[in-house]
């Protein structure tokens, strides 16, 4: 009998301030007028204090998630997070979360790739389960986005914002859950989206903190060139090989990083604005957490065998979909 990777429940969490395009308006120059039409952002949650990391959300993602679905701790076999703005270089965010909720007979690692992230730690996780080799492996997408975004950048500061989701993937005979996935990467696409210091190549230094250069670089139109193209060509590819109509899925869920390249992949499927998870207006864009932050917003409204795809396009360039059928 064949073992697919089901999702069997989803935990979310966002930090309570938010920051409005009011309050961005004082800052830079711009306009909620602009944000608006150019990428449907209203609002973003952003992590407030000293010494929270991203774990602080993760942490919470992941009680709400154990909560939910009456699982004990001790039972998770293991945990990705997938991050960009991991606490610390090392050890692992997944570390630290796993500790901070009892998760003591695991193993946990971090996975980067952008904000395609959660899609790509998500095809990883269902490997173990697929395998037979694990039972209970929880899925981490979570970043605070506001620890590298530049505050006087007016074209980035207005799109991101903080956030945490998780899932956790059981094993299931019924043909539920994770069924298709095509992933990509292009390192060609460094240059256009990257955090210029702070690695090992230019580490941190008062000439890089002078430059400004541990925040978020990135050149929007061509990234947004490139997202437009990729995103929609792998969520179309990923139903075709599966004979997916537009009437056979019930919900795209897209990365949300802005409206107009939703629609575009929208569009592209041929799939109505009604099946599309849309929560950028509220959220921004939180890397790694867009994803399971819709899954949790849109959860009462899933059913069983809904087929859902999921997408998504980041710095890397990575970019990604994945087709799977909703299992409660
Ligand atoms: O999630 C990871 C992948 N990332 C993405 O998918 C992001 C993709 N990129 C984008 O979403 C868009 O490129 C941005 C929202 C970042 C920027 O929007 P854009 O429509 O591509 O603007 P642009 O950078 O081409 O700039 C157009 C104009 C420029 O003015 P001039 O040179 O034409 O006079 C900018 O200075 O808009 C100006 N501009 C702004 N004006 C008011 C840029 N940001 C702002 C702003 N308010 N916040």
């Amino acid at each position: 009998m064949k073992i697919t990777a089901a999702i069997t429940g989803v935990g979310a969490y966002v930090p309570e301030y938010v920051l409005t395009n009011a309050e961005l308006e004082k800052s830079v120059d711009t306009t909620d007028e602009w944000i608006v039409t150019r990428t449907g952002i209203r609002e973003r949650r952003i992590l407030k204090g000293d010494n929270q990391g991203t774990s602080v959300m993760g942490i919470k993602a992941v009680q709400q998630l154990l909560a939910k679905t009456n699982t004990r701790p001790e039972d998770i076999d293991l945990v990705i997070c997938a991050t960009t703005t991991p606490d610390l270089v090392f050890p692992a965010t997944a570390n630290i979360i796993s500790a901070a909720v009892g998760i003591t007979n695991a193993f946990s690692y971090d996975l980067q790739a952008a904000c395609s992230g959660f899609l790509f730690a998500l095809a990883t996780g269902a490997q173990f389960i697929q395998s037979g080799l694990y039972k209970k492996v929880i899925v981490v997408g979570a970043d605070k986005m506001s620890a590298i975004v530049d505050y006087t950048d007016r074209a980035n500061c207005i799109i991101f914002g903080d956030g945490a989701g998780a899932v956790l993937l059981e094993p299931n005979t019924e043909g539920y859950g994770l069924l298709d996935h095509v992933l990509r990467t292009d390192g060609k696409g460094e240059q256009y989206l990257y955090q210029k210091a702070g690695g090992s190549r230019r580490p941190p230094s008062a000439e890089t903190v002078a430059n400004r250069e541990h925040f978020l670089y990135q050149e929007g139109a061509t990234v947004f060139k490139f997202a437009v193209t990729n995103m929609a060509d792998v969520a179309a590819q990923v139903m075709e090989r599966n004979h997916l109509s537009k009437e056979d899925v019930a919900w795209l869920v897209p990365h949300q990083a802005n409206k107009r390249i939703i629609d575009a992949t929208a569009n592209r499927m041929g799939v109505g604005s009604e099946k599309v998870m849309l929560n950028i207006d509220r959220y921004g864009n939180t890397t790694n957490a867009t994803i399971p932050l819709c899954l949790s917003d849109y959860e009462p409204q899933l059913k069983k065998g809904d087929n859902l795809i999921l997408a998504a396009f980041g710095g890397g360039f990575t970019w990604g979909a994945i087709y799977l059928k909703w299992a409660y």
